[in-house]
């Protein structure tokens, strides 16, 4: 994308990431057989990779939405998570996939898993397209991990840098970082 060249420099390039999402949907699909599958995107970040995911899975899934902020524009997590969205239906007795971004902190994902199991699934797994284990405050499980990176702030294919960035078709790293 032209628009954004000058100021982001490529970390991982949109067949790499496709040719992952494959993989992991091949996983969910065969892990996920007779299941009734919920993906729990979580926005905004999510949504790229949550609809790429979906479609690369090879079940009658469903898909919903869930809103949760850690951030306040910058580059460092408050700590402080709040709901901005909720789910609109029970969850009851499904299987979870929660999807997400990245796991930094993991402070975002431990708030998540404690807030659902509240809503008495059948079960919960982790999807995360990236992971930067260097930072991590607390532990959480992810069951299916796109890439580990190390300690780099980076946009793109959903995550963003002051809600900008999340169209570019490939994970990013700013020039100016
Ligand atoms: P955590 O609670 O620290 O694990 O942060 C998770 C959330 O922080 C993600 O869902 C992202 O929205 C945001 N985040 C963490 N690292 C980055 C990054 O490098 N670029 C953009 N957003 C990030
Ligand atoms: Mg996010």
């Amino acid at each position: 994308m032209a628009f954004y060249e000058g100021d982001v420099e490529v970390l991982i390039d949109t067949a790499r990431l496709q040719a992952r999402i494959h993989e992991l949907g091949a996983q969910v699909t065969k892990d996920y057989q007779g299941k009734d599958l919920v993906l729990v995107a979580i926005m905004k970040g999510s949504v790229f990779f949550a609809t790429d995911l979906a479609r690369a899975i090879d079940l009658p899934l469903t898909l919903e939405l869930m809103g949760v902020s850690s951030y306040h524009g910058g580059t460092e997590t408050t700590g402080e998570v709040r709901i901005s969205f909720d789910l609109t239906k029970p969850m009851h007795g499904k299987h979870l996939l929660v999807v997400e971004d990245i796991i930094d902190t993991g402070l975002t994902m431990s708030f998540l898993l404690e807030n659902l199991a509240a809503r008495h699934p059948a079960s919960v797994k982790v999807c995360s397209l990236l992971e930067k284990p260097s930072r991590a405050k607390v532990t959480v499980p992810i069951d299916y991990k796109g890439f580990v990176i190390e300690d780099r702030f980076v946009v793109g294919y959903g995550l963003d840098y002051g809600e900008k960035y999340r169209n570019l078709p490939f994970i990013g790293v700013m020039r100016t970082e």
